[in-house]
C-alpha cells in the first residue's frame, strides 16, 4: 500500500471462524449476500481495494463454504475452536513472522466498511507512529461493546469488555469497533502475553491494548465519521438493514454526480455502477454491478437491468423491461414489457412493447444482433442466433427466425382470415 509516495507492507487478517446462530441459517452467516455478494468476499475485496499485500482468512465454523467463496484470493489460517478474538490472530501468525510494516485486523461480518475509512487508519498510524491504531465511535447505546479507557490527556490506555467492565465504564460512549491497524511485530510479541483470564475465559485481542501501553508503545484511535460502516451482520433483520444502508450510499454517489433518483429507497443499484449525467431512474428499477449506462437516459420505473449491459446515451428503457448482457445505442428506446438477452442493438432503434428475444435454446445462450434504426413491431419473437440489419422494420407479432437484411421488412405472422359467426 503506498502511503505518502512509500510503498508500506500492509497484511490484511479477516476473522472468519465465527457461528452466527442467529441468522437461523444452513449456511454460514459469511457466505450470505448483500446485493449479489457474500459479506465475507466484501470483507476480502475492500481489503484487496486498500491495498493489502496479503489477505488472510482466519476461517473454522463451516469453513468449506467460506473457502468456497474466497477461493485463492486469500490465504486461510484455521481456527479449530472458537477462544476468542486473540486466539483468532494467532492463528495467522505464521503469516505475520518475520514480516515488518502493519497488520489490518477486519471481522468477515462487517462488511460495509469504506476503503477510504481503512486508509484513513493505516496513514495515521505509520504518521503518528502508533503501535496499535483503533477504530473508534461513539454510541448513544454503548451496551454489549469493548470501551475505550482514556487517560486525562486522551490517550488510549485499555479496551474493556462489558462483562469486564466497572459501573463507570459501562458509562462511557466511545467503543471499540473491532477493526484495527497494529505494527506486526509488537502485535506478534503482544499475542504471546494474552491470558483467557477474564469474564469469558477468552483470548481477547483487545488486552493488546494495554500490554503495548505497559510496554511503553504508543497507540491512539480514529473515530469513525460514519457510525454505520462498522455494522456488523449477526441477524436477518441486520442484514437487511446494512443492504439498506449500503443502497442508499450507492445511490448518494450517484446522486452527487448528477443522476437523479425519484426514489432512493426503491431503487436497487449494485457495486460498481457507472452512470451517466442527467439520467433518471424511476421506481422499482434494480441495476446490477458493472452496468454502464450513458448520459440522459431515462430508466424505469420497474426495470431490471442485469450483469453485462451497456447502454449508451439518451436511451430509454421503461417499465418491465428486463435486459441481461444488452449493448444498447444511442437514442434507443425499449418502452415497454421486454426481455432481451445477449443482444446487441444499434442506435436510433425502437422495440415494441412485448418484444423479446429467445436467447436460450436449452443448452446454449444465442445473440441476437440488430443494427441502427431498426423499428421492432410490438410482440416480436427474435430466435436467436439472429441477426437484423440496419433500417429493418419488423411487423408485430412476427417470430423472427432467420436474418433480415438491411433496408428490409421482416414478416412472420399467419395471415388474417376471419370467418362468418354461423350461430348468430
Ligand atoms: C469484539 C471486541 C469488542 C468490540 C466488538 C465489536 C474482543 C475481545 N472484543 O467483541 O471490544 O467492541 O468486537 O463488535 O475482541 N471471531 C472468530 N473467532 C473467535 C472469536 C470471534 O473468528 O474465536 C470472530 C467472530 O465471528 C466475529 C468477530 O470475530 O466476526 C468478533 O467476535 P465477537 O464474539 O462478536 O466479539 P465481541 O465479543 O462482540
Ligand atoms: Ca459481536
Amino acid at each position: 500500500m503506498i502511503i505518502d509516495g512509500e510503498e508500506k507492507n500492509v497484511i490484511t487478517v479477516i476473522m472468519a471462524a465465527g457461528k452466527g446462530t442467529r441468522m437461523k441459517s444452513e449456511k454460514s452467516k459469511l457466505v450470505h449476500k448483500i446485493y449479489d455478494k457474500e459479506l465475507v468476499k466484501r470483507v476480502a475485496d475492500v481489503a484487496k481495494e486498500v491495498g493489502s499485500d496479503e489477505v488472510v482468512a482466519v476461517v473454522g465454523y463451516l469453513k468449506e463454504q467460506v473457502i468456497d467463496v474466497l477461493g485463492n484470493s486469500v490465504e486461510y489460517a484455521y481456527q479449530e475452536e472458537l477462544l476468542g478474538t486473540g486466539h483468532a490472530v494467532m492463528q495467522a501468525t505464521k503469516y505475520l513472522e518475520g514480516k515488518k510494516g502493519k497488520a489490518i485486523i477486519l471481522y468477515g461480518d462487517v462488511p460495509i466498511i469504506r476503503k477510504e475509512t481503512l486508509i484513513n487508519l493505516v496513514t495515521k498510524s505509520y504518521k503518528n507512529k502508533e503501535y496499535a491504531t483503533l477504530l473508534t465511535a461513539i454510541y448513544e447505546n454503548p451496551t454489549g461493546y469493548g470501551r475505550i479507557i482514556r487517560d486525562e490527556g486522551g490517550n488510549i490506555k485499555a479496551i474493556v469488555e462489558e462483562k469486564d467492565a466497572n459501573m463507570y465504564e459501562k458509562g462511557i460512549k466511545e467503543i471499540n469497533s473491532g477493526i484495527y491497524c497494529f505494527d506486526i511485530e509488537e502485535l506478534l510479541a503482544a499475542l504471546k502475553l494474552i491470558k483467557p483470564d477474564n469474564a469469558q475465559g477468552e483470548y481477547y485481542l483487545t488486552d493488546v491494548i494495554k500490554i503495548m501501553n505497559d510496554k511503553g508503545l504508543k497507540t491512539g484511535a480514529v473515530i469513525v465519521d460514519d457510525n454505520t460502516e462498522i455494522l456488523g451482520v449477526n441477524d436477518r433483520a441486520q442484514l437487511e438493514l446494512l443492504t439498506r444502508v449500503l443502497r442508499m450510499r450507492i445511490n448518494a454517489e450517484h446522486m452527487k454526480k448528477g443522476v437523479t433518483i425519484e426514489a432512493s429507497d426503491a431503487t436497487y443499484i449494485h457495486d460498481n455502477v457507472t452512470i451517466g449525467v442527467d439520467t433518471v431512474i424511476h421506481p422499482n428499477t434494480t441495476i446490477k454491478s458493472g452496468v454502464v449506462i450513458g448520459k440522459n437516459c431515462e430508466i424505469g420505473p420497474n426495470a431490471y437491468i442485469r450483469e453485462g449491459c451497456v447502454i449508451g446515451d439518451n436511451v430509454k428503457v421503461g417499465s418491465f423491461v428486463e435486459l441481461k448482457n444488452v449493448k444498447v445505442g444511442d437514442r434507443t428506446k425499449i418502452p415497454h414489457l421486454s426481455y432481451l438477452g445477449d443482444t446487441e442493438i444499434g442506435s436510433d432503434g425502437n422495440v415494441g412493447c412485448g418484444t423479446i428475444t429467445c436467447n436460450y435454446d436449452g443448452v446454449n445462450k444465442n445473440k441476437t444482433i440488430i443494427g441502427d434504426r431498426a423499428f421492432i413491431g410490438s410482440n416480436v419473437n427474435l430466435v436467436a442466433p439472429v441477426t437484423l440489419g440496419d433500417d429493418v422494420l419488423i411487423a408485430a407479432g412476427s417470430t423472427i427466425t432467420e436474418d433480415v437484411p438491411s433496408n428490409n421488412m421482416g414478416i412472420a405472422r399467419e395471415r388474417q382470415t376471419n370467418k362468418e359467426r354461423k350461430n348468430k
